[in-house]
């Protein structure tokens, strides 16, 4: 089912983003890892293909549209251009962006559900059962089940839909597997998939019916197809499947099926057991190689907009440059496991690595070559055994960069590039080519400076070779400084294929020193901090503004909890009036408690779970003090329900409880005396 690999092509893959919330740090983090790999392969002289791209249809799109009050083509678009922006300003390589909301897009994810219903593996059916919103996903489970991988309430959702015959994938996709033992990582995604498998597949809902947002099914317009498999697709239908122009077909011909499609873990079951199905089932190519990171952790937690703990990659590019993310990203992080983000960290390894390490090695050595030498590389002339060792040193990195690296294994490929850089940095400072003993005489001097000064300069030219997929800027620069030209001319020829000890020739002209880390300075780790949270309180004060306008009280106070607010409105009927009009834009409703419960080291708020019979949500509410929160289970309560979601210790509260207010008490919860069904307006 895939072929061995393709030695001469390569095509990549990130995840399509989500358009529901502008990109951090996380999603950056897969962008760099594929670009990263991009740079190398097409250095190595591989016909390469690297695709990016924005997953935009989907209930939680349409549902983020509606919050934001903009139609969901119109939200898509601006958040859509919020991701490739970035990538632009990031200087990421890809050959292509696919928007899942393109003709391209759409034409061939119909061919693909046609060629699924043609080959007999849909039928229509009806599925009652629950539904995550905010991971798209179908989860087995009574009422109220909370979804295994985010931990929301999930929704009741009953409706006609198509089904894919996934059960009759179970045995093949084991098969599979166990055929492809490389398929699929690392082992504990490997592990995880088998088991899910192993546990037994029913056949998933391909379609929905209850809300418009995207592609409709060929021939019965009323659904739309799952948006996973909308997703997924794009892998192909970016490539030119679907279509009648014979050079996407020949595109497509050419790269399918992908060499690696690189996911975060958690997206994992859908790449790996799906995925494969869908294509087992169209008669399609699987995917080579699906390898899974980890998450980017901020503040002990999974870095998420949800959480409110993100950091944008803006930031850091602004102040230390996007060759400092990069390095700091692949260096830190094992590949395929969680890793912390911190500034202090990123500031630390900056200043180390990069701006004493490899920038400072740079500009001693070229500055050397220019003073000593006019800017021309010097003759080496015979090695002694100094020369030798670091030879021999790079000779070592250069066998153990690119396996390393091309098991995804950054951070080891990294460590031998940079002990070469200590080495050469140790070769200098022994050797010193800038002082000149007594006993050494005029020619003895200018022959070691020559030898030093010529080794180390070579040193470096094999250090930014093998370091130009990570820190491709500073690479560009160095490049120049030896007098090699532009670095990406010499990647289209694909100069890393033949890397080798000696490539600088004597007589060549350097180019002229250029700073190219220079060092951060102590408040550098405050300062992006500071960045970061000028930026997170101006997106609340956008959210407050946004919600200022459709007049609810708290929503001016945006960081305290919602009753508490509440309590602290003043005692005496002494507001402004308003009119109808304005009271009718507060959509005021009646809730269900399904949760509650306390959040760790905040002693006033409480977090609920309600429903509010057409949704679930989840508010925080300022209560903690004044109710036991298994007291509040099953109460029907009144909400604002079209409050602009807010972030309070990580939690987002998607509304706000109703209390009245009690001078010396503990606020009184809404609520009534007859039976009310949940959902209800208040007007
Ligand atoms: N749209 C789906 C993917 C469809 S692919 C056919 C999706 N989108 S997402 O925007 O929620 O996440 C996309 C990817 O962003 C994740 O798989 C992961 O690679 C990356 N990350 C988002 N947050 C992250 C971290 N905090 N850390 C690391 N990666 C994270 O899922």
């Amino acid at each position: 089912m895939t072929t061995s690999s393709h030695p001469n092509r390569f095509f990549l893959t990130t995840p399509i983003y989500y358009v529901n919330a502008r990109p951090h740090l996380g999603h950056a983090y897969s962008t760099i890892v594929c670009d990263a790999i991009a740079l190398r392969k097409r250095a190595l002289g591989i016909d390469t293909w690297f695709l990016t791209g924005t997953d935009e249809h989907g209930q939680k799109i349409e549902r983020s549209a509606e919050k934001a009050g903009c139609q969901p083509q119109d939200f898509a678009d601006a958040l859509s251009a919020e991701f490739r922006g970035l990538w632009r300003q990031l200087g990421i390589s890809n050959d292509d962006y696919i928007r899942t909301t393109e003709e391209r897009h759409k034409r061939g994810l119909q061919k693909l559900f046609v060629a699924l219903r043609d080959r007999g593996y849909i039928y229509k059916g009806y599925y009652t059962g629950q539904y995550c919103v905010s991971d798209e996903l179908y989860v087995d489970g009574a009422p109220g089940a909370i979804c295994p991988d985010c931990g929301r309430v999930t929704e009741t959702v009953s409706e006609e839909n198509y089904f894919f015959k996934l059960s009759a994938f179970e045995r093949k996709l084991l098969e599979f597997y166990e055929a492809h033992p490389d398929f699929m990582g690392p082992e504990s995604t490997r592990r995880e998939v088998i088991s899910f498998v192993r546990g037994g597949l029913k056949d998933l809902s391909v379609s929905r019916t209850s809300f418009s947002w995207g592609v409709p099914v060929p021939g019965d317009e009323k659904h739309v197809i799952y948006v996973w498999l909308d997703a997924l697709a794009n892998y192909m239908t970016a490539l030119g499947y679907g279509s009648d122009d014979p050079e996407d077909q020949a595109r497509f011909e050419k790269f399918w099926p992908a060499d690696l499609h690189l996911i975060g873990k958690e997206i994992s079951r859908f790449h790996c057991v799906y995925w494969p199905a869908f294509l087992m089932a169209a008669g399609l190519p699987l995917p080579r190689r699906v390898r899974a990171n980890g998450w980017l952790l901020f503040d002990q937690g999974k870095m998420s907009k949800s959480r409110g703990n993100i950091v944008r990659a803006e930031t850091v590019h602004t102040v230390l440059g996007s060759d400092a993310l990069r390095y700091f990203l692949l260096r830190e992080i094992p590949f395929g496991q969680d890793g912390n983000f911190s500034f202090d960290a990123l500031v630390q390894r900056y200043n180390a690595d990069l701006a004493n390490g490899y920038g400072n090695l740079v500009s001693r050595v070229v500055n050397m070559v220019h003073k000593y030498f006019g800017g021309a590389m010097p003759e080496a002339g015979a090695e002694t055994p100094a020369e030798t060792a670091l030879r021999a040193s790079a000779e070592k990195a250069i066998a153990d960069f690119g396996p390393a690296f091309d098991e995804l294994n950054f951070s080891e490929a990294l460590k031998s590039v940079w002990s070469l850089v200590a080495e050469a940095d140790g070769y200098l400072t022994a050797n010193a080519p800038w002082k000149k003993p007594a006993e050494r005489s005029e020619a003895e001097q200018t022959k070691l400076q020559a030898r030093v000064l010529a080794t180390a300069a070579e040193a470096i030219r094999i250090v930014t070779a093998l370091a130009y997929p990570i820190v491709p800027e500073a690479a560009a620069k160095v490049w120049r400084q030896l007098g090699q030209g532009e670095i990406a001319e010499a990647a289209k020829l694909g100069f890393l294929s033949n890397l080798a000890w000696g490539g600088l020739k004597a007589g060549t002209k350097f180019g002229e020193p250029a700073p190219l880390f220079p060092r951060a300075e102590k408040d550098t780790a405050e300062r992006m901090q500071k960045i970061e949270e000028e930026n997170s309180k101006s997106a609340i004060e956008a959210a407050a503004k946004q919600s200022a306008a459709s007049a609810t009280p708290a929503a001016a106070q945006p960081e305290k909890p919602a009753a508490a607010v509440v309590a602290e409105q003043p005692k005496t009927a002494s507001s402004p009036t308003i009119t109808i009009d304005d009271f009718a834009k507060v959509d005021l409703r009646v809730a269900q408690i399904l949760v509650a419960e306390r959040i760790p080291k905040a002693d006033k708020l409480l977090r609920l779970e309600v429903d509010l019979g057409y949704e679930k949500r989840q508010i925080l509410a300022g209560i903690a003090q004044y109710y036991e929160p298994e007291k509040l289970i099953g109460r029907k309560i009144v909400i604002v329900a079209n409050l602009a979601p807010r972030k309070m210790r990580g939690f987002e509260s998607n509304g706000m409880l109703l209390a009245a207010s009690l001078e010396g008490g503990s606020p009184a919860l809404a609520g009534f005396l007859e039976e009310v069904p949940l959902g209800a307006r208040l007007k």
